[in-house]
C-alpha cells in the first residue's frame, strides 16, 4: 500500500531543496506578478478617477498657492485628510487623489505642527484668515504659527501669470486658451467686487470673487493666499462624490 502511494507533495519538495531551481522559480512568479501589476500602467491615460467639480486653480488662487509654497506653510501644515476615523471627523471626508491632481507640486505633506487644511475652505471667515495671518495669537492665543502680517502690505506681484499658467498647461493642467491668455485679468478681477466676473465664473466654475483682504483698493499677496484657503477642499461636493463612484463603476470606469 505505502509502496503505491504517490507523495503529493514531491514535487515541490524537490524545488525547495534545490537552490537554482527554487530561485529559478521564485524569480519567474515575481516576474509575471510584476508584469501583471505594472503593464496595465502604461497603456491607461490617467490612474486618478475623475472627480466632478475639481477644476484648475483660478490664476489669483494659484498666485496664493505660490505663497503657501514661498512662505514654507507646508512645513507646519499638511494637506491630505488620512481614512480614519479620528481625521475625518476632525477634519471632515478623506481626501481624493483627484482633489490634488492639479497641484504641481502636491502639499499632502507628513508634518503636522498645524492642523491639516485640505478642507479649510469656507470654515471661517475672510477677516478670520487675514487676523489670524496678521497676528495668530490674536484669534489662537495658544497657537506657535508665526505671524506674517507683512503680505498685507505687500501688492501682488507674481510676474506673468500667462507664462505660470503656460507652464502649467505643459504639465497636463487643463488651462484654455482663453485661461491663460486672460490671465493676467482674471487675476485682477476675481479680487475686484467692483469688476465684471461673469466670464471667469463661467470657466472656473464656484470661483469666490471678492475682495479678501478688507482693503479693495489694493490686490495685495493677503489677497492671494486668502483666496486659495477659501477654495481647499470646497471644489468637490464631497457627499455626491460617493454616489459618483457608483456611477463610475456602472460605466466600467
Ligand atoms: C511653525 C509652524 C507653522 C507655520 C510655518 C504655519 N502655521 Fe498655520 N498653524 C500652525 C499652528 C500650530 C496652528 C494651530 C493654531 C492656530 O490656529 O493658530 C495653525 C493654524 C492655521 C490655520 C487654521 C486652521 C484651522 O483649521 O483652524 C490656517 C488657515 C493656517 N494655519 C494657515 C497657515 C498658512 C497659510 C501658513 C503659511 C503662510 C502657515 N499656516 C504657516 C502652525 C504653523
Amino acid at each position: 500500500m505505502t509502496e503505491t502511494t504517490k507523495d503529493p507533495f514531491a514535487g515541490h519538495k524537490k524545488l525547495e531543496r534545490n537552490v537554482t531551481l527554487l530561485g529559478l522559480f521564485a524569480f519567474l512568479a515575481v516576474t509575471v506578478g510584476g508584469i501583471v501589476e505594472i503593464a496595465p500602467l502604461f497603456w491607461i491615460d490617467n490612474t486618478i478617477e475623475q472627480v466632478k467639480g475639481v477644476r484648475p486653480y483660478t490664476p489669483l488662487e494659484q498666485a496664493g498657492r505660490d505663497i503657501y509654497v514661498r512662505e514654507g506653510c507646508y512645513v507646519c501644515h499638511s494637506q491630505m485628510i488620512r481614512p480614519f476615523r479620528d481625521e475625518v471627523e476632525r477634519y471632515g471626508h478623506y481626501s481624493l487623489a483627484a482633489e490634488s491632481m492639479y497641484d504641481h507640486p502636491f502639499q499632502w505633506g507628513s508634518k503636522r505642527t498645524g492642523p491639516d487644511l485640505a478642507r479649510v475652505g469656507g470654515r471661517y471667515s475672510d477677516e478670520w484668515h487675514v487676523q489670524h495671518l496678521t497676528d495668530p495669537r490674536a484669534v489662537v492665543p495658544e497657537s506657535v504659527m508665526p505671524p506674517y502680517a507683512f503680505l498685507a502690505k505687500h501688492d501682488l506681484d507674481m510676474g506673468d501669470m500667462t507664462a505660470e499658467l503656460t507652464a502649467l498647461n505643459r504639465v497636463g493642467v487643463p488651462y484654455t486658451k482663453t485661461d491663460i491668455d486672460k490671465a493676467n485679468d482674471d487675476l485682477k478681477t476675481q479680487a475686484d467686487p467692483m469688476g465684471d466676473a461673469a466670464d471667469l465664473t463661467k470657466r472656473y466654475p464656484k470661483a469666490q470673487v471678492r475682495d479678501f483682504d478688507g482693503n479693495p483698493s489694493r490686490l495685495t499677496e493677503m489677497d492671494a493666499l486668502v483666496a486659495y484657503l477659501q477654495v481647499l477642499g470646497t471644489m468637490v461636493d464631497v457627499n455626491a462624490a460617493s454616489a459618483q463612484e457608483d456611477l463610475a463603476t456602472e460605466k466600467g470606469r
